[in-house]
């Protein structure tokens, strides 16, 4: 970086050196971004991970996607759907990083609300409990469990709150209407493919979460297309 390149970026981001390395090269990128989506200078860096740089801006958080690929474009859409209806679940809320607003690709940013940290160790916290039993409310909900990671959880002024909702699978109903979405093209067909999404319903069939006649329409489309 040039002398006037640091300076540009310290006048965004003052605390940038905090920056790992390998990601600092996309700092330019996520930064127009962040800005797009509402941040406001200065910004603080809160964490980078495989999928995403954290910025924080006046109590929020914003998670940029790193790269504006499909399969990143399909997790972050997820994860942002997963977080809205966890914010209105009882039980799960509690324990849940409180989303904002979504914007989708090719801004690509999740807004949150920032978690203060006030301790580093989660030392006797039933995390991986505490995990399973919100996993079990949002799969009433019809959504997958997120990924378990303790980095996922940050210990704030109320005790642990899941800030990374890494997750892409939906059940029932929910999945028929997600498929039926991408038939009609309401959503982008991004990575996935007809025969595994009509496997998938047809999963959800087998299990009982969806009667043959609901999914009927959308697996034969789907087999059309396979
Ligand atoms: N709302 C928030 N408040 C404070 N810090 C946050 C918040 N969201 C994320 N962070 C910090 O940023 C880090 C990276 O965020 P996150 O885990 O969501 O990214 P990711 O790319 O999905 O990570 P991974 O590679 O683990 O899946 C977190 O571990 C946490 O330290
Ligand atoms: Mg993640």
């Amino acid at each position: 970086m040039t002398p006037d390149q640091e300076k540009a970026l310290a006048g965004i981001l003052p605390d940038w050196e905090y920056v790992p390395a390998t990601v600092l090269h996309e700092l330019p990128d996520v930064l127009d971004r962040a800005l797009q989506a509402g941040a406001r200078p200065p910004l603080t860096f809160l964490g980078a991970g495989m999928t995403a740089i954290v910025l924080g801006s006046h109590k929020a958080a914003y998670k940029v996607g790193r790269r504006l690929s499909d399969s990143l474009i399909e997790g972050l859409t997820a994860e942002a759907e997963w977080l809205e209806i966890a914010k209105r679940t009882p039980g799960v809320k509690e324990h849940v990083v409180r989303t904002r607003r979504f914007f989708p690709a090719p801004v690509l940013v999740i807004v949150n609300d920032e978690v203060p940290q006030v301790s580093k160790s989660t030392y006797g916290l039933d995390l991986w409990g505490l995990h399973q039993r919100m996993g079990a409310l949002m799969k009433a909900e019809g959504w997958g469990t997120p990924e378990f990671k303790e980095t996922s959880y940050i210990v704030g002024p109320k005790g642990p709150i899941l800030v990374d909702a890494s997750v892409n699978v939906r059940f029932g109903k929910r999945f028929l209407a997600y498929v039926k979405d991408i038939l009609s093209g309401k959503r982008l067909w991004l990575t996935e493919r007809p025969q595994d999404l009509a496997w998938a319903l047809e999963t959800e069939v087998t299990d009982g979460r969806l009667t043959a006649k609901e999914a009927e329409w959308a697996i034969a489309k789907l087999r059309e297309l396979s």
